[in-house]
């Protein structure tokens, strides 16, 4: 008997020793900051080498577009395919995550050169201002401006490009011009300017609400999450993609133009919800000027999803590109989900004391800086994420690099350590 609990104890010894040591997520994120580092100097370089009229110049900040520079030449990075950098103009949706990627790295790196390329990247927005835009503003100038006051104001940099009250200045017209989208009989912010709808109205807008909540009108951003609340939602606490409206705020129709099906759940569509009115809360739970009352309607409804998403993700945390499907999954909805889940941790941490959601986004985390998703250095455009899913049904961006995966990876990454606290 002694014997066989001898080699029984032996056996675990050598089992432990055996098993592979997972690697503590301070180290992950560390890994994937220092790769960062790497990839978005190296996609600043391809984006240079693509600018007209830049060859050759220095990188500094002097010789950039910015408000009295014209900005419609200015290239964004948005996607990578076959061996190209795709790029976008600044009116392209996706225009600010890569500034946002930039002011990431100097908030993390303190470095600045880091400050300077966020700068060069973030001025040319400044031109949307001059154009006509549509809701996406919102991303557009908060992923960019709004980074820039925060972390210049965190660390002390001296404003030598545009002051405090001029990037104030340029996010409040943004806020402007998203709130004259606003249609008040509808109770609605309409989204985009094109298509056969009377008002579209996507559940991405709520992405956009933070530049009013920040820098505009909160009123109007309440009544449009109120809006969406009602109408976008089913049953079960998913979200449809597109809802359109009547000039009185009737609903016209309910459906899908970038997910699988009308009543199927858009992967991205969902993480848009969760983190839109996760932000909402937050912002709701502001002791001055917030709403409690609204803050604890928006925090149901991000639970209330959560809930649905969380026994439906694959083993390893990432979705695929809609719900319904199994065919390509979408790293940009996995990060954006992992952002959300913490941010509605947050919230009200009382409400999931075994941090169910934490543990889920460190599990989407944890896939999303495998190798079967990260990228090596220099390769992927630039990009640090791998396989995402732009739209499906458009033919357009199928298992790519985004833009805006890279942006909330490193965000939900940051947010993780802060939350964990291991910073
Ligand atoms: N906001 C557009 C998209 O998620 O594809």
């Amino acid at each position: 008997m002694r014997r066989l609990l001898l080699l029984a104890a032996l056996a675990a010894v050598s089992c432990g020793a055996r098993a592979p040591k997972e690697e503590t997520m301070v180290h992950l994120s560390n890994r994937v900051f220092a790769l960062a580092e790497e990839q978005t100097v190296y996609m600043d370089s391809l984006l240079m080498a693509k600018m007209p009229g830049q060859a050759g110049h220095d990188g500094g900040v002097n010789v950039m577009a910015g408000p009295d520079r014209p900005s419609r030449d200015w290239l964004c990075p948005r996607t990578f395919q076959g061996d190209t950098l795709v790029t976008s103009d600044i009116g392209w949706w996706t225009s600010g995550f890569y500034p946002g990627v930039l002011w990431q790295m100097y908030s993390l790196t303190g470095k600045e050169s880091f400050h300077d390329l966020a700068v060069k990247h973030t001025l040319p927005l400044a031109g949307l201002l001059d154009r006509e835009t549509d809701h996406d503003i919102g991303f557009q100038l908060m992923c960019s401006f709004a980074q820039w006051v925060r972390y210049a104001y965190s660390h002390k940099h001296e404003m030598n490009v545009l002051s405090y009250d001029e990037i104030d200045g340029i996010l409040t017209k943004g806020a402007e011009k998203l709130a004259a989208r606003f249609i008040p009989e509808a109770g609605i912010i309409r989204s985009w300017n094109w298509g056969a709808w009377n008002i579209p109205v996507i559940i991405d807008n709520m992405m956009n609400l933070e530049l009013l909540m920040e820098y505009g009108d909160r009123e109007v951003a309440e009544k449009h999450a109120l809006t969406t609340a009602r109408n976008h939602f089913r049953d079960d606490g998913t979200t449809f993609h597109l809802v359109d409206y009547a000039d009185d705020g009737t609903v016209l129709g309910r459906q899908t133009v970038q997910g699988y099906a009308d009543d199927s759940a858009w992967a991205r569509g969902q993480a848009w919800a969760l983190y839109g009115y996760a932000m909402m809360a937050r912002e709701e739970q502001d002791p001055e000027i917030g709403h409690p009352d609204l803050a604890r309607t928006f925090n149901d409804i991000a639970f209330k999803l959560a809930e649905w998403i969380l026994p439906r993700l694959p083993e390893d945390g990432v979705p695929y590109w809609d719900f319904s499907q199994s065919d390509y999954r979408d790293a940009s909805a996995g990060a954006i989900i992992a952002a959300g889940l913490l941010d509605l941790w947050r919230n009200d941490p009382d409400r999931d004391p075994e941090k169910k959601l934490v543990a889920a986004a460190e599990r989407i985390l944890r896939t999303l800086a495998s190798p079967e998703y990260l990228a090596e250095p220099r390769t992927n455009g630039g990009f640090l994420l791998k396989h995402s899913v732009g739209n499906i049904p458009g033919h357009s961006e199928v298992d790519v690099p985004l833009t805006y995966a890279d942006y909330y990876f490193l965000e939900a990454l940051r947010n993780y350590r802060w939350i964990e606290k291991t910073e």
